[in-house]
This record gives C-alpha cells, sequence and structure tokens, in this order.
C-alpha cells in the first residue's frame, strides 16, 4: 500500500480532531488541565491596534489579554478601564495619550508619531482603544499615519458601547419582532452646524444606537418627534455600560429630556432608541444584569 505524504496525513487529521471535539462527553466539574487556546504572536516593530472592550475587563477578548500582558509598549485613551489597565505588567512602558481633565486630547498626529516612534525601537506597541477600535475610534487616521511610515499593524476587534450597554440591560439590539435593522450614530452630528437627516433615522424597524450624545438627548428625541416617531417611542441611556457604577434611565422621546434633567448621568453613555427597549421591562437578563452591576433605572 502506498504510503500517506505528512500533509495528505493532516488534511484528513485535522478535521477528524475538530469533529470529535465536538462531540466529547462532558466533563465533570472544571478541567484546570485545559488550557486556553492562545497563539503567541507578538512581533518587534509590529503596531496592534486593540480593542479594549467597555470596561468589564472579562469583556476582553482573549488575544487582546495576551497582548496587553506581552507588548514592549502600550499606548492607551482615557476609556480604557481601570480593571484592564490592572493587567498590564507592573513597570511596563505605557503612554497614556487621552484627556486630562480641563485639557485636550493629545493631537491625533502626535499619536501617530508616537507609535511610528516605539515601532521603529523595534518595540511590540499596542495601541488600546475603548471599546471596538473599528468603532468612533479615530482608527483609520491612525492606520494611515502607521501607513506612511510603512508600519506593519494588525487590528483586534472588541466589544463595542452598544453591544454592552445591550447585554447588560438584558435586551437584544436586533430582534424579528422588533428591529430588523440596526445603526451606529454619532451625535456629533447635532451640533449646530451639522443637521441629522431626521427622516432617514425616523424608522420604526431600526434600533438605533448614538454615541457621544449625552449633551444632545434634547435634540435627539425633539429631531425624532418631529420627523414622525411617536412621542411614546422608547429611548434609554446606559451610562459606563458594564462597570461597576453602570446607570440607565429608560423612557419615551417624550419625557426623557426631563428624566435626564432629573436624574443626570455620568459620561460615557450610550442612547438606544427602538422599540427593542420595550424588552427591558421583562428581561430576565436584565434583572440579573442589572443586580450585578447595580443598575438604577
Ligand atoms: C469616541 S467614542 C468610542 C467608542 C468605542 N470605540 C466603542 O466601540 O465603544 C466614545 C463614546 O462611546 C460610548 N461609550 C464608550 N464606552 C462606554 C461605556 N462603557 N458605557 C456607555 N457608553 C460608552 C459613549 O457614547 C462615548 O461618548
Amino acid at each position: 500500500m502506498r504510503a500517506l505524504s505528512k500533509s495528505q496525513l493532516l488534511k484528513w487529521c485535522n478535521p477528524l480532531a475538530r469533529l470529535a471535539s465536538r462531540f466529547e462527553l462532558p466533563r465533570s466539574g472544571r478541567d484546570a488541565s485545559r488550557s486556553l487556546p492562545l497563539g503567541d504572536d507578538c512581533r518587534p516593530g509590529h503596531v496592534y491596534l486593540v480593542g479594549a472592550g467597555s470596561g468589564d475587563a472579562e469583556l476582553l477578548t482573549l488575544k487582546a489579554a495576551r497582548l496587553l500582558q506581552q507588548a514592549d509598549a502600550v499606548v492607551y485613551d482615557r476609556l480604557v478601564g481601570d480593571d484592564v489597565l490592572a493587567l498590564l505588567p507592573v513597570g511596563g512602558e505605557r503612554h497614556y495619550v487621552g484627556k486630562a481633565k480641563g485639557h485636550h486630547s493629545v493631537p491625533q498626529a502626535e499619536i501617530g508619531a508616537l507609535m511610528v516612534r516605539l515601532a521603529r525601537q523595534g518595540k511590540s506597541v499596542v495601541r488600546l482603544k475603548g471599546g471596538d477600535p473599528a468603532v468612533f475610534g479615530r482608527m483609520g487616521e491612525e492606520l494611515d499615519a502607521l501607513a506612511i511610515a510603512q508600519m506593519p499593524a494588525t487590528i483586534v476587534p472588541g466589544i463595542t458601547a452598544a453591544s454592552s450597554a445591550a447585554a447588560c440591560m438584558g435586551i437584544p439590539l436586533t430582534d424579528r419582532g422588533h428591529a430588523q435593522q440596526l445603526r451606529f450614530v454619532t451625535a456629533q452630528l447635532c451640533r449646530e452646524d451639522g443637521t441629522p437627516d431626521w427622516a432617514a433615522l425616523a424608522r420604526r424597524d431600526e434600533t438605533l444606537v448614538f454615541y457621544m450624545g449625552l449633551s444632545k438627548v434634547d435634540a435627539i428625541c425633539a429631531g425624532l418627534r418631529e420627523a414622525g416617531l411617536p412621542d411614546d417611542w422608547p429611548i434609554m441611556l446606559v451610562a459606563n455600560a458594564s462597570q461597576p457604577d453602570q446607570r440607565s434611565l429608560v423612557g419615551s422621546l417624550a419625557d426623557m429630556p426631563g428624566r435626564l434633567a432629573a436624574e443626570p448621568l455620568p459620561s460615557p453613555c450610550v442612547i438606544v432608541v427602538g422599540s427593542v427597549v420595550k424588552r427591558v421591562e421583562a428581561s430576565p437578563a436584565s434583572v440579573a444584569n442589572q443586580a450585578r452591576y447595580a443598575c438604577q433605572r
């Protein structure tokens, strides 16, 4: 019989091993001998654009947690939670580039130059950003700076604030009976010089999630009502989602400005608009999560 080559053997064995692992019998208790499927890639002179998630360190991806331990230098933002920063090795090189109280953020060009300088020194660099770096995270500008300097980069996605807030309130963002579309919107559009297309946003088959909108709640509620959504259309605000000091308000487009004035929420905060929000009241996950995060409604 003809002997099989190594590549032929692997071609058959790998799928069989994967299939077998799906049908393994459940083991009793926790199996400490099983290790997590971690890679070992953390290259010198390489920049990793990593999502830190919304604050709860357990919401980090395995890849993000590993890179935080292995990188030579970490460049991080204001929205990265303390629990996540606590995972960095003691004494490791860190650079804070967020906005200090009463000061401007570090200009984007300086952040790009810092990453390039560190990578040119032969360091492996983690650029750590809150949530998902690809969602309202200015990642495009940072990729451009790295491309101009011909620095290799890898993107490691994170859990964005919308997903985290919905999970912590026990609701889905889409639902066959409520929303067939999902839109992430920057509320920065609601500045005086830029009017959002309220008519396009005021849909009943969609969930809208506004980022950076805490100071624009009045404008969002008024804009959507004027464009045709009913006064009792559901809206919820979730601040510090997934963190011990998470707080939330649930109401309608008509009453939310008053609720927020009576009970101001801290930043960061996401605003979720849509009929999925009706599910908060009935959600068993909501009750559990709100107890876990000491939510206030
Ligand atoms: C510059 S954007 C960054 C978004 C981030 N890249 C993400 O994917 O979540 C900042 C906005 O994200 C939202 N945000 C970030 N973290 C949050 C959290 N833990 N709870 C609620 N909102 C959050 C707020 O709307 C905040 O104004």
